[in-house]
């Protein structure tokens, strides 16, 4: 006899949440053959009865309290699509889990906090914990780290994890305007959020890394030892300097894995313009993965809207109509390694430095004599023109420098950036951004 129907509550029916159910429906039959049952929403619960989201819900169990799905004796699997690491979806998450019911969440900054003891909840359920549509919407990375690529040891994951900083960075260097122009625009176009924070701090890619860093290292996640910075400070100087050097910007989060443990972090990049990752533009996602034996890949997609997140969640839907039970993290948790998280300041790499300085001699002798100091080795340096000259003493204009270094220590670059931007002929805070290979 065939299987009854996989029957879903869904928590959320913003973007995500309506976009599922459009997805289980249009793609009804299809979802059945693979499935091999019918995959069928039967409860949802969200702040607003009476928004129109553009999908009936009249025929659905309505639940104004979304922890009431835990328990509705309806529903099979919980889809949590509300958000946010505590309070309500949490809540949500360990009551479904508690009740033996297999959850499917999109919920990065949940998974990247609480990742570790829910996956242990769900292993003694012995139900799965599902979360493809957390990182980089569409691109089914979870799967390709967690089960395509199970058979080899990764040295490397990441790339660009967040469409909006990629949509910023690119419309900056395609219009020439600033961070603030470019932003204020987005958030007019509605590609940007009205607190754009989560996005532009870095906050939103490094909950995504931190999972790809736990899937790809085998060890725990752990959101706390990800270094994060993000683009509010890159000007339209910046973009045009690293053109100029045959570079782009790129928010990147980057996990590797060396002989002393695992570096995790997420900062702004530049990226040589003719690598792979260069060429990921607007609000497309990108993820980059490297292993001993499959060498380098990299997937590329949009990373949020509805229908790429969508198909994500109802992907993972259709793995439990399936009866697949894969443990969350790639081995059960008792497990997992517990590899050292290496500190930003022991990070190696290649740096570019853009400093305002006073046009007048000595001035790149006492920036040298620091970089010197402090052991870091100078590639090349890039100075246009000249001050204008200043009304009442010609050498005390500014003027911008570029410099590059060769590959040095985080800790011995953070120590040349303080004492430099101390210097008198310094004029205003520089702008530090790494080097990587792209
Ligand atoms: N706000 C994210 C982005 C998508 O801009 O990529 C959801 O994580």
């Amino acid at each position: 006899m065939a299987p009854g129907p996989l029957r879903i509550g869904i928590a959320g029916l913003g973007t995500v949440g309506a976009g599922t159910v459009r997805v289980l429906r249009a793609n009804a039959g299809l979802i059945e053959t693979r499935a091999g049952r019918a995959v069928v929403v039967t409860a949802v619960s969200a702040r607003d009865r009476d928004r129109s989201r553009g999908i009936d819900v009249s025929g659905l169990r309505w639940h104004a309290d979304p922890l009431r799905l835990a328990s509705d004796p309806e529903v099979d699997v919980v889809v949590e699509l509300i958000g946010g690491a505590e309070g309500t979806a949490r809540a949500l998450v360990e009551a479904a889990l508690a009740q033996r019911r297999p959850v499917v969440t999109a919920n990065k900054a949940l998974i990247a906090i609480h990742g570790a003891e829910l996956a242990a909840m769900a292993e003694r359920a012995g139900v799965a914990l599902a979360f493809e549509a957390a990182v980089a919407g569409g691109i089914p990375v979870i799967k390709a780290l967690r089960e395509g690529l199970a058979a080899d040891r990764l040295q490397r994951v990441g790339g660009i994890l967040n469409g909006t900083c990629n949509y910023i960075l690119t419309q900056m260097r395609e219009t020439g305007r600033d961070f603030a122009a470019v932003l204020a625009e987005a958030q007019a176009l509605g590609y940007a959020e009205a607190d754009p924070s989560t996005d532009v701090d870095g906050i939103d890619a490094a909950h995504k890394l931190a999972i790809l860093a736990a899937l790809a290292f085998g060890r725990p996640v752990e959101f706390g030892s990800v270094h994060v910075e993000g683009i509010r400070r890159i000007g339209a100087a910046d973009i045009a300097f690293a053109t100029e050097l045959g570079y782009r910007i790129k928010l990147l989060g980057i996990a590797r894995r060396s002989e002393q443990g695992v570096e995790t972090r997420v900062h702004p990049c530049l990226v040589p313009a003719a690598a792979p990752i260069a060429q990921v533009e607007g609000v497309f996602n990108a993820v980059v993965a490297e292993g001993e034996f499959v060498g380098r890949l990299m997937l590329e997609g949009r990373g949020a809207g509805a229908g790429p997140t969508a198909t994500a969640v109802v992907g993972d839907l259709i793995d439990i109509a399936r009866g697949s039970l894969v443990p969350a993290w790639g081995a059960s948790s008792g497990a997992l390694s517990q590899l050292f998280s290496v500190p930003m300041s022991e990070c190696r790499g290649g740096y570019y430095l853009r400093l305002t300085v006073r046009d007048q001699p000595g001035v790149i002798a006492e920036i040298t004599a620091v970089l010197r100091d402090c052991g870091v080795s100078l590639k090349s340096m890039l100075q246009h023109g000249q001050a204008d000259p200043a009304p009442d003493d010609a050498s005390q204009g500014a003027v911008p420098i570029v410099l590059v270094t060769h590959e040095t220590r985080e800790a011995s670059m953070q120590e040349a950036v303080g004492r430099i931007a101390a210097l008198a002929v310094v004029l205003d805070r520089p702008t530090m951004i790494r080097i990587e290979p792209g």
